[in-house]
Formats: structure tokens, C-alpha cells, sequence
């Protein structure tokens, strides 16, 4: 952190709380912790938001973003709501006004590379090293899977992928990060913060090492949920009861930010 740690606490709670304002479905300490990701460059590369909605993480991530010295953040997402991959957004017409309008309104329209695509579309054409990959757009899991193989080949050593849903009763997120970021070798720290599963990615394994009794313990506890959603299973009564009973066994508080500094730090950083 090139600042003192109460100067980027203050700095974190002003654009958390005004992150509140834009209409969206992150909890308060998932805000404070991509605040602290964004805002803390551990790799060198873009920002990369897949999934935009209403501009709520956009808004976090561009400001952080620039917090930390970066002009711009890139953001992917066809603001097409209703969306067959995210029930939650119902029958509501296009995000799109709201989110142009939530931007400029905060002042961080211009400091955002939109690209009002499909994340595998972006790929096609996508040639940045990445330090921070924020994946909230499909959460299936072919199109969670698809996010991550697209853009993994562009992580920087050091690089942060988060997920978002992870927690929440959809399989994209929480299978591909038990059983393609937990089980790889090319993933060192992790953990969940809320509903967002954490991990930072590493171009030489020996870094990984000292992880990999960590990432079991996560793998076992995480992926006791999989059987609950795969397939796409929506859950209702008792079985919806024993999900958030083996989810209450993952741990998921908030992280002490010094601590997950120390936790992340890399040599290889910008
Ligand atoms: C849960 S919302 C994102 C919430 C947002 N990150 C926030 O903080 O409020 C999911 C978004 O992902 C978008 N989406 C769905 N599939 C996508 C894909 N393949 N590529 C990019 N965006 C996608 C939807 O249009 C929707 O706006």
C-alpha cells in the first residue's frame, strides 16, 4: 500500500458508501474488499470487470483503480437484462441507461474501457497482460469456466481472480474455483470474502507450494456445496436449509487488509 493504512480505510469507506447509492447486489464487505484488490496493485496489467449490471463494482473498481495510479479500468457486458444466466435480475429491462448514467454521475465514465459485448467476444480480440480478474457476468458454470480459460492465459504473475456468486446458489462460481483454482498448482493464496472467492495466480508453482495444504482444507469444506447447485438445481425447503448449513462451514469474513497484503505480496510486481 503506498498510502497509511487509515488513509486507504477512509478512502475505502467513502466509495463503499457511495457504491451503495448505484443499485446492485454486493454486501458491504464485498465492497471493502474489491476496493482493497483494486486499490492494491499486486501484478503489473489491466483491470478486468467481466459483468457490469448497473455500474455498482465498475464504479469501485475505476476508482480504486485510479487510487492506485491506473488511468482505466476495462469492463465487459452486454447490459442485455433480462439475463438467462442470472435469475436474480428477473424481468427488468437493460442495464444500460442506469449504468452510463451511474457512472457519469460519479465521475468515473470517462476513467472506463466498456465493451458492450460477451466476455468470450472480448476475448477474441483482448491482448493485455491482466493484474485484477473481477468475473460477475454468467454464472453458469460453462460460462464461468469459459471466463476464466478465456483470460487466464493473460494473467500477470501475481495476478488476483476473484469471483463473484460464489457463495450464492449458482454452480459457475463455486465449481470453477473449487476444482480449477483450489486443485491448480498455478494458484497460491485464496480465500472468500462474503460471496466472492479470492485467489492469486502464480506463473511459477514453486510459489505455490506453501499453499497447497490451505487450498485442500478450502477445496474440501467449498466443494460439499457443488452437489447443491450442479446442474443449474435451484434449492427450496430442506435442501435449501442443508446448503446454507455446509455454507455456513466455509469461511467467509472480511480480511484484515495488512494481513492480506502480507498474505499476496509479490516481488514481481509493478
Ligand atoms: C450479477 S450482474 C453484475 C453485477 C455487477 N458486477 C454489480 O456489481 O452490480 C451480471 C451481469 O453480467 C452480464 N453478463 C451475463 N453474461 C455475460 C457474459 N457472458 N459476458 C459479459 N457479461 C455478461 C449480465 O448482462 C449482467 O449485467
Amino acid at each position: 500500500m503506498n498510502c497509511p493504512p487509515d488513509e486507504f480505510q477512509r478512502f475505502s469507506a467513502g466509495i463503499v458508501s457511495e457504491a451503495c447509492e448505484i443499485e446492485g447486489y454486493l454486501s458491504p464487505d464485498e465492497m471493502r474488499f474489491l476496493s482493497l484488490i483494486a486499490a492494491v496493485p499486486r501484478a503489473s496489467g489491466e483491470v478486468l470487470e467481466i459483468g457490469s449490471f448497473k455500474g455498482r463494482s465498475t464504479f469501485i473498481l475505476a476508482s480504486c483503480a485510479r487510487f492506485a495510479g491506473q488511468e482505466k479500468i476495462h469492463a465487459v457486458d452486454p447490459l442485455i437484462a433480462p439475463a438467462e444466466t442470472d435469475p436474480d435480475l428477473g424481468t427488468e429491462d437493460s442495464s444500460e441507461r442506469d449504468f452510463f448514467a451511474n457512472l457519469e454521475l460519479r465521475g468515473v465514465a470517462e476513467f472506463v474501457a466498456f465493451h458492450k459485448e460477451l466476455s468470450h467476444e472480448l476475448a477474441e480480440h483482448w491482448d493485455s497482460p491482466i493484474r485484477l480478474l473481477w468475473i460477475d457476468g454468467d454464472h453458469t458454470y460453462e460460462g464461468t469456466k469459459r471466463d476464466l480459460d478465456c483470460f487466464r492465459p493473460f494473467l500477470s504473475d501475481g495476478a488476483i481472480v476473484a469471483i463473484h456468486d460464489a457463495l450464492h446458489e449458482f454452480e459457475g462460481g463455486i465449481r470453477v474455483f473449487a476444482e480449477d483454482i483450489l486443485l491448480s498448482r498455478s494458484f497460491g493464496a485464496c480465500g472468500f470474502v462474503g460471496s466472492i472467492a479470492w485467489s492469486q495466480y502464480r506463473s511459477d508453482s514453486l510459489q505455490t507450494r506453501h499453499f497447497i495444504g490451505e487450498k485442500l482444507a478450502l477445496y474440501k469444506k467449498a466443494s460439499r456445496l457443488i452437489p447443491y447447485v450442479a446442474f443449474g438445481r435451484r434449492l427450496e425447503g430442506f435442501e435449501k436449509k442443508k446448503y446454507k448449513l455446509v455454507r455456513s462451514r466455509v469461511p467467509h469474513g472480511a480480511v484484515d487488509p495488512e494481513e492480506w497484503l502480507a498474505l499476496t505480496a509479490n516481488p514481481g510486481a509493478a
